[in-house]
């Protein structure tokens, strides 16, 4: 891939992630994010977060499966980190929006309402992930360690999903997509590691 392309889809996908986030801010200062601003700047945030998480996870199997894409590793962080971004913003209009940044309140909903509790978590477990994110982490802290801390990006997606399904009325199935989505690629770790096993040894023999 050359130097300007790569630039140039760097640039795109900047411009793509940070799309919601300017136009919130956009509706919010013109007045137009609808009849529930609060619930609006909630949903949009979190489904984004989630979104965003996903298609971080894509990105290693889909280069593993066409070695060509192997530049796409360039974008795993990038969106790693743009999931994180909104999914503190997700975290912080609760904080303020939903909970008046009542500490007390927000400590009761945590403890009461499940899917507030591993909304909570899923935020956790995204922390140590951007906060180990730096090139210097990643020195720091040596590759198997990294990378032993960063399956926990799996275990974030999956509550995420949880939470997902947890906040939506029952019977709406809007989660289904991202579920799909999720169990592809949690499949597709096992399956691609086989299937390359089993292409070297053919090459191999
Ligand atoms: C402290 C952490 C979190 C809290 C308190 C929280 C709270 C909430 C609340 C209150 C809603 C519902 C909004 C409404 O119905 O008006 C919601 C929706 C949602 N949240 Fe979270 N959340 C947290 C973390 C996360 C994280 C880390 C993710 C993603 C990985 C996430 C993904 C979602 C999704 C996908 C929705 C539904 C969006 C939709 O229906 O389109 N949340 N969250």
């Amino acid at each position: 891939m050359k130097r300007s392309t790569l630039i140039a889809l760097k640039a795109l996908t900047w411009a793509a992630c940070l799309g919601p986030a300017v136009l919130l801010t956009y509706q919010a200062i013109t007045n137009t994010l609808g009849p529930d601003p609060t619930a609006n700047i909630e949903l949009t945030t979190g489904y984004d977060t989630l979104l965003l998480l996903i298609l971080s996870l894509a990105i290693t199997p889909v280069r593993k499966l066409v070695p060509e894409l192997l530049w796409l590793v360039k974008f795993r962080r990038l969106l790693g980190l743009f999931a994180f971004f909104y999914g503190t913003v997700h975290m912080l209009a609760y904080v303020a929006l939903y909970a008046g940044f009542d500490i007390n309140a927000m400590l009761a909903d945590i403890a009461k309402r499940k899917f507030i509790t591993i909304g909570a978590i899923t935020w956790l477990l995204l922390l140590p992930l951007a906060a180990t994110s730096t090139t210097w982490a990643i020195r720091k802290l040596g590759g198997k360690n990294w990378n032993r801390l960063h399956k926990l990006v799996y275990v974030a997606a999956i509550c995420g999903v949880i939470h997902y399904w947890w906040q939506v009325k029952p019977g709406v199935l809007a989660p289904m997509n991202m579920t799909i989505a999720l169990a592809v690629l949690l499949a597709a770790r096992p399956a691609l590691s086989w299937w390359l096993r089993r292409k070297a040894r053919t090459a191999a023999a």
